[in-house]
């Protein structure tokens, strides 16, 4: 399946999760909430790829995430270009919300920097509170709040990214409530794609309001307003 190829330099842990810097071209990167499908080179050809996301704030190189436990530094990697939609940040948004449920907050850390050079209030809401591994990473001027923080004030955010797993939609309902929400956003669903994006099986469905949709193509991030009261 290669297009191209890139060496795993290092192998980190983050809030526990197996991640890694690979030597890839910056044209080629994902944007934050893209995948990238990935195979170590020599596998076999019926084995499945591997989707590895962004992980982590860093600009100067290329971390991705979750890396399988058999993938060490020096593995050469197998790789498709970037798929999926990502997230955009609105250029006008002054206050931007983070919201990791059922998941480590590394996938969101991208955004921290445009977040800020764009001169907007950032805050990360999540709960547990962040692990010493991704407050090491984040920047300074982003404050940290658990997701009842952000239940409780849901006017604050005008922009609002979110990374989740498929069977977590119904819970973000329940943070957000089920009236018309006053901001836009995004969500990261995350599930299984074992076509890598062909759009093939129908293993990534996700409900929408605009009837079921595949992750690996339509997504993996969609709008906020197309998912959040149809998980309800
Ligand atoms: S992964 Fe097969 S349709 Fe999406």
């Amino acid at each position: 399946m290669a297009e191209l190829t890139a060496t795993l330099t290092e192998v980190v842990l983050i809030d526990g999760e197996r991640a890694g810097v690979l030597d890839l071209n910056p044209a080629l990167w994902p944007a934050a909430g893209q995948y990238l499908p990935a195979q170590r080179s020599g596998t076999g050809a019926g084995a499945l790829p591997v989707h590895l996301f962004r992980i982590g704030k860093t600009i100067t190189q290329l971390t991705v995430g979750p890396l399988p436990a058999g993938w060490f530094p020096g593995d050469r990697l197998a790789l498709l270009r970037p798929h999926g939609k990502g997230f955009e940040l609105p250029f006008s948004a002054r206050r931007i919300g983070l919201c990791a449920l059922d998941a480590p907050p590394g996938r969101l850390l991208p955004l921290t920097g445009p977040a800020l050079a764009q001169d907007a209030a950032v805050t990360l809401f999540c709960d547990p509170q962040p692990s010493p591994d991704i407050l090491r990473q984040l920047p300074s001027a982003v404050e940290v709040a658990p997701l009842a923080g952000l239940s409780a004030d849901l006017g604050w955010p005008d922009y609002l990214a979110v990374d989740l797993p498929r069977e977590s939609l119904p819970r973000l309902v329940e943070i957000l409530g089920d009236e018309k929400l006053p901001f836009a956003g995004q969500v990261l669903v995350r599930t299984a794609m074992p076509c890598r994006g062909l759009g093939e099986c129908g293993v990534c469905a996700v409900e929408t309001r605009g009837g079921l949709r595949l992750a690996c193509v339509d997504g993996p991030v969609f709008p906020l307003q197309e998912v959040v009261h149809v998980a309800g």
